[in-house]
Parts: C-alpha cells; sequence; structure tokens
C-alpha cells in the first residue's frame, strides 16, 4: 500500500482515472478535488504506482478525529482487482471508528464483509442507482419561475437543510453539512423573502448531492431547474456531472432521467461501519417517501 501525495502523480492519476469514467466516477471526483485545495482533507491511497489495481480515497487522520462521525469519515473505492482492493480495505481504514465507504463496483460490499468479520465490526448498506450526464452542455436552456431568484446556498441556509435531511438533525450532520456548503458549488430557489424553497448541493466526490424542494413547491419543476445549473456549472469547472439516487426514489430517478442523465449498470453502494453504534447517530433506511441522497 502507498500514499500517493506527490501532485505531478496525482494530476497524472486523475487524468487516468478519467479515462475510465464513468466506473471511476466517485474516485476522480475525489482526486479532482484533492488537486484543487483538498477542501475535504482527504488522501489517495493504491497498491501501487503508476500501474494500480486499486485506489482508495480517505480523510487524513486530523480530518477524521472524531471515532463517531461518519459524516465526515467517509471513503471512496474504486478498483480493477478485487484481491488489491481488499488488501487496501484492510490496511487502509480506521476500523475503530464509524465510517462510511462508497464505491460502484460490484463484490465491494461483499469484500468489506468478510474484513468486518474478521475485525468485529458490523456493516449496513444502502444501494443506489448512479446517474451520469455525458453532455451537460447539451441540456436544454431552463426558464425561471419569476417566483424565485436563483442563488447559492449559504452557511445561513443549514439549519434549514440539516432539519429537512432525513439523516441529518444533529450537531455532526449540521457540520458536515456545513462544510459542504462552504466548500463545494451549491445552488438554490429563494422565494421573495429569501428563504430558498429548493436546492442541491455537491460534494467531496463531485457528486450532486442533497436535492430536495420544500414540500409546498414541489412539482413546480425547481428541482430539475437546479438539476440542469449544477450539472452546467460543475461541467464548466471541468467536473462530470453524476448523482446517486436511491432505489426507490422514483420521483428523483424520473426528474434525472428527463435531464439526460444516464444510470449507471452497477449499483453505487454506501458501505456503513457501526463500529461506533452506541455513540453515533447512525443513517437508517428512510421512510415516508424521502431519501437520503
Ligand atoms: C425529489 C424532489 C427533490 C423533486 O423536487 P421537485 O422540485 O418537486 O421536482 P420537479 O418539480 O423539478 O420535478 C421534475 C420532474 O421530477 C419528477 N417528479 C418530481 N416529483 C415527482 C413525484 N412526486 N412523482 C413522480 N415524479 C416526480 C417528474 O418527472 C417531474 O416532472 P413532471 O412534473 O413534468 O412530471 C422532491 O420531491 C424532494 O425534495 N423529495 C424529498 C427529498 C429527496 O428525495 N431528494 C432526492 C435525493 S437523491
Amino acid at each position: 500500500m502507498l500514499l500517493l501525495s506527490c501532485s505531478s502523480k496525482l494530476r497524472l492519476l486523475e487524468g487516468t482515472l478519467r479515462r475510465s469514467l464513468p466506473e471511476t466516477l466517485l474516485v476522480h471526483g475525489a482526486v479532482m478535488n484533492i488537486n484543487r485545495g483538498n477542501l475535504a482533507g482527504h488522501e489517495v491511497l493504491m497498491d501501487s504506482w503508476p500501474e494500480f489495481k486499486a485506489v482508495l480515497i480517505r480523510p487524513h487522520r486530523e480530518v477524521a478525529s472524531d471515532d463517531s462521525d461518519f459524516y465526515t469519515n467517509t471513503y471512496a473505492v474504486y478498483y480493477r482487482d478485487l484481491g488489491a482492493c481488499r488488501a487496501l480495505l484492510g490496511s487502509a481504514i480506521n476500523w475503530d471508528q464509524a465510517f462510511c465507504i462508497h464505491g460502484l463496483r460490484d463484490g465491494l460490499y461483499e469484500a468489506s464483509r468478510d474484513i468486518a468479520q474478521t475485525k468485529g465490526a458490523k456493516l449496513d448498506v444502502l444501494c443506489y442507482f448512479t446517474y451520469f450526464h455525458p453532455d451537460p452542455s447539451s441540456m436544454p436552456e431552463i426558464r425561471l419561475d419569476p417566483a424565485v431568484k436563483l442563488s447559492s446556498l449559504d452557511v445561513s441556509h443549514v439549519d434549514l437543510l440539516n432539519e429537512t435531511w432525513l439523516f441529518g438533525g444533529n450537531e455532526k450532520s449540521r457540520k458536515y453539512l456545513a462544510s459542504l456548503i462552504h466548500h463545494f458549488p451549491s445552488a438554490c430557489l429563494l422565494d421573495a423573502t429569501g428563504r430558498p424553497v429548493s436546492w442541491l448541493a455537491s460534494d467531496a466526490f463531485g457528486a450532486l448531492m442533497h436535492g430536495y424542494t420544500l414540500p409546498q413547491h414541489r412539482r413546480r419543476g425547481y428541482n430539475r431547474v437546479l438539476s440542469n445549473v449544477m450539472a452546467k456549472r460543475l461541467h464548466s469547472l471541468g467536473y462530470p456531472s453524476y448523482c446517486n439516487v436511491a432505489v426507490d426514489n422514483y420521483p428523483m430517478q424520473r426528474l434525472q432521467e428527463q435531464e439526460g442523465f444516464q444510470r449507471q449498470p452497477s449499483l453505487c453502494h454506501y458501505i456503513q461501519c457501526n463500529a461506533a453504534v452506541d455513540r453515533a447517530p447512525m443513517l437508517t433506511p428512510w421512510a415516508a417517501g424521502d431519501s437520503p441522497a
């Protein structure tokens, strides 16, 4: 296992991962962010260089300082060889913490589960469809409802996001959402009083995240506008546009398909380790039609 910290090698890795899109979406987005200021405080572990069979993104030790904060303790994995991936999972992850691994390849959950058994840790898994837009510049121009104004999220909106996010509502989720708003592109629609009625953020892995419209404002095309705006914005910054949608979130799936996003053949897995379960606010499967992404 090696830690890739040389900036020219990280740029080379970004180019290599880009050539294997969309299956490398998660790690590619993380490496892009590392190469542009590394605001999330991530680092890259690999089995070997320059040829490699597995890449793992993890938070720096100083970032993952809270054992129960799996909003922050997030990893992303891409592999070409499951054996190399297993070795990285076993050695590069802090299994004493609560954490979440994001990965797009089949076999990742089974490999993680096998290691978890040897470590005495318990895993849960959530499955998502990954939607990727091959060319956001071809998306149609949007017409904005004059009742709302296009803006970006700012830290004054964090409580609203935290209250409405199904996995939010606690101090750790608030801190995580504040850091997303602070560090990564986002968009929202404000009503006449300046209050956001619909929003869409992006994260350290370059994914579109946290799409939400207040219930009384739904089915007016608001999140669709934001999906269009954000996909074009990320595209103009050189990022591929993609998002992960829960397998039973049909409204969001329909929205993505109408905007020209293509569902990828492999499921995206969010694998949660509950090592610090007694101390952490764990993610649980959602209810009542809302979704966590
Ligand atoms: C999913 C969500 C963000 C959609 O927001 P919205 O502003 O109502 O979406 P839009 O009005 O832009 O909808 C655009 C398209 O999405 C689809 N859609 C939206 N809501 C839908 C619903 N309840 N049932 C079926 N399709 C729906 C439709 O295709 C719609 O186009 P149409 O109205 O022409 O049929 C909103 O329902 C929400 O906040 N849900 C809870 C949180 C959530 O699930 N977030 C997504 C996480 S990945």
